[in-house]
């Protein structure tokens, strides 16, 4: 596969510098975070965030490719991955139409799947035909209801190293681990040639990435993995409830906010 500068760039850093990723969903997340970020993923988890959704099950295509235009055009420097929603990628053709489709409606970078050794073959045949593949295994969301900790086991280690070996075999450009145990991201970072990036994985990968919504505290989720740098909501509701009052008291608007 030929690779992208951006992609050659991501690469480059496994083992010299920490890959800073977040997501984005809109226009002002895009474009703050572009300035400090490698990559911005538009991930599917925008479903729960922004619509309300149960799972991550039910995000459509569309709605992904509309966020997507927005981020990637706003996002000028980082390298912009689209997340594959829930059954967009149930066999290779259909992988490959729907990658080529969003690729050239929203001109993103790369794409993200998630799954392993079973999805493996799409992966090859995507790479092959010059899309580039960001991969995603351990906790996978459209796969599951419930935040568990993965990789307790030494049957499921086994299971979630040979997902990361099947699916780097396959070309992908970088792995999301999400929610294991330490000793299995380490053991993964340290046994593939292209860079993971943890997400509730451990400091031992060589990136990390976070949904923004949840470190800005606009989520209602709370998985030990996300470190709060913010609690937005709060500081949301205390404007609004400000201007509320304000309007009720005849306070706004005021004489500096109409046209004489
Ligand atoms: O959908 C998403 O935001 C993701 C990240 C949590 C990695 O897949």
């Amino acid at each position: 596969m030929k690779l992208k500068k951006k992609i050659k760039k991501i690469i480059k850093k496994k083992n010299r510098t920490p890959i800073i990723c977040l997501t984005a969903y809109s226009k002002k997340i895009a474009e703050i975070t572009d300035k400090y970020c490698d990559i911005i993923l538009v991930g599917d988890s925008l479903g729960m965030v922004l619509y309300g959704m149960e799972t991550t099950r039910d995000v459509k295509i569309d709605t992904m490719i509309l966020h997507a235009s927005v981020v990637k055009n706003y996002a000028k420097k980082s390298l912009v991955v689209f997340d594959m929603p829930y059954k967009t990628y149930t066999n290779k053709f259909i992988a490959y139409k729907n990658a080529k489709m969003v690729i050239k409606k929203t001109k993103c970078d790369a794409i993200k799947l998630e799954g392993g050794k079973e999805i493996s073959s799409i992966i090859k045949y995507l790479t092959k035909k010059n899309i580039p593949v960001m991969g995603h295994i351990g906790l996978q969301p459209q796969k599951v209801k419930t935040f568990k900790v993965q990789g307790k086991s030494l049957m499921d280690e086994k299971k979630i190293f040979d997902d990361a070996q099947a699916v780097c075999n396959s070309g992908i450009f970088a792995l999301i681990i999400e929610c294991v145990v330490e000793r299995v991201a380490k053991k993964i970072t340290k046994s593939i040639p292209v860079p993971t990036i943890g997400i509730g994985a451990s400091r031992h990968c060589d990136g990390q990435i976070l949904v923004t919504d949840d470190l800005l505290g606009l989520s209602d989720l709370r998985p030990k993995f996300v470190k709060q740098y913010s609690n937005l909501s709060i500081s949301i509701e205390k404007c609004i409830k400000k201007y509320a009052m304000d309007v009720k008291n005849k306070k706004f608007p005021s004489n500096k906010n109409i046209y004489k």
